[in-house]
């Protein structure tokens, strides 16, 4: 499969996939990293795989719709099948949708339909929970609210912050991993 991955900040999902590709163990191609925040570090760790960034701010463009259009129009001259949206901060609406019907996906740090939106680790150690997960899903117009295709519970421990990060951040780039292989190979089912 060819496909794009979506990232605002840090990009360690986007490593993670690319390297079970360099494995062998997902198959599939990154053939395009889209980042809508200009020098986030997904950036750098793209450069160190030589795979191509488009850099696009939605504030250089009149609308959503134009700056989604202009997104398209890379995904298809990049000939891209799939959107992996890896730590992309914005909600994703009709251009994007509607040009990539049911070939969206997302990854969440929490077990939705707890805790969407932002800061959903904050939100479970808040609310006190013992176990909280990861959430890979197809992606609608809402906040983190598309079909479920995998999920994994992780511990809280502690009640630590760092620690239970931590220990999600590894969930995700195992759990993303597995998801996309399954979903690749047409292997996904859901309600
Ligand atoms: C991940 O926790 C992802 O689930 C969330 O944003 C974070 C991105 O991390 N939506 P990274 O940029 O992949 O390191």
């Amino acid at each position: 499969a060819n496909i794009a991955v979506f990232a605002s900040g840090s990009g360690s999902n986007f490593q993670a996939i690319q390297e079970a590709i360099v494995r062998g163990e997902l198959d599939a191609n990154i053939a395009l990293v889209v980042t809508d925040k200009p020098g986030a570090y997904v950036e750098t760790r793209a450069a160190n795989f030589d795979i191509p960034v488009f850099a696009v701010s939605p504030k250089s463009f009149a609308s959503k719709a134009a700056y989604e259009q202009a997104i398209v129009d890379e995904l298809r001259a990049n000939n891209i099948e799939w959107v992996v949206l890896a730590g992309y901060m914005r909600l994703v609406s009709d251009t994007l949708l509607t040009a990539y019907a049911s070939k969206i996906v997302n990854i969440h740090p929490s077990l939705l339909p707890s805790f969407p939106g932002k800061d959903a680790i904050g939100q479970a150690l808040a609310h006190g929970v013992k176990v909280t997960g990861v959430t890979v899903h197809f992606v609608d117009e809402g906040m983190d609210t598309g079909p479920i295709i995998a999920q994994i519970a992780v511990d809280v421990i502690d009640g630590n912050r760092e620690l239970t990060e931590a220990a999600i951040h590894k969930a995700e780039h195992k759990l993303y991993t597995q998801a996309l292989q399954q979903l690749f190979a047409g292997k996904v089912r859901v309600n």
